[in-house]
């Protein structure tokens, strides 16, 4: 298991933040830059009060790219999509702890389809949520601000719940990685790091720059 304080952290960019008119050449762009994941933040109008896009953006951009499709649903409910991300090119699903009944069967189904299954906790969803079903996950997700919207101010509130995964997931023996999503830029990337977060999701750090190979690059060592 990577301890997140020697290991570099994961950098997973959020296509949220890219020149929607150009995904093909953003998403091109940030894997040459250096992006180890790509991050796909799917919103339904319902379950945040967003909307973004859905398998048919994955569908048209995975022969564009070999990075890692790391997709985040904020759609509840969330059963009945999770086989069209998987078919559209997701090798990553998370599912918000919140979006329906049954977040261990919801885990279990990701697990079925051959992906890598990833709880998310809303800021006022406690670690427990994660703890919970900590065998069934590749990933716990601390969110950062409210889901729904790019450009939000990183709460520091989170950061005790960070650390309190971390802890567990050390104590569980299995290798889960731990990733915070929202406001992360490099002052906060740095304290998400410190608490043990091993992966970043940037959307306005990364997207929003001109420059995203020194972007990427400041998020990994944000000294
Ligand atoms: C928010 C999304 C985030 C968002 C992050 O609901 O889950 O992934 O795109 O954007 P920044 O990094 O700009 O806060
Ligand atoms: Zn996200």
């Amino acid at each position: 298991m990577p301890n997140p304080l020697i290991a570099p952290p994961l950098i997973a960019p959020s296509l949220l933040a890219a020149d929607f008119t150009t995904l093909g050449e953003e998403v091109r762009a940030v894997e040459q830059a250096g992006a180890d994941w790509l991050h796909l933040d799917v919103m339904d109008g319902h379950f945040v009060p967003n909307i973004s896009f859905g398998p048919l953006v994955l569908q048209a951009l995975r022969p564009h790219t070999k990075l890692v499709f790391d997709v985040h649903l904020m759609i509840a409910p969330v059963d009945p999509f999770l086989a069209a991300f998987a078919e559209a090119g997701a090798d990553r699903i998370s599912v918000h702890a919140e979006a329906g009944p049954h977040l261990h069967r919801s885990l279990q189904a990701i697990r079925a389809l051959g992906r890598k299954a990833g709880v998310v906790l809303n800021p006022a969803t406690p670690a427990e949520h994660a703890i919970a079903v900590l065998d069934l996950a590749d990933l716990v997700l601390v969110m950062t601000v409210n889901p729904g919207f790019g450009g939000q101010s990183f709460l520091d509130s989170m950061l005790p719940k960070v650390a309190a995964m971390r802890a567990a997931i050390d104590a569980s023996g299995r290798e889960v990685r731990l990733q915070v999503d929202g406001g992360i830029s490099h002052a906060t990337a740095r304290r998400a790091i410190e608490a043990g977060a091993d992966t970043l999701v940037a959307g306005t750090a990364v997207f929003g720059q001109q420059d995203r190979a020194a972007a990427i690059a400041g998020l990994r060592q944000p000294a």
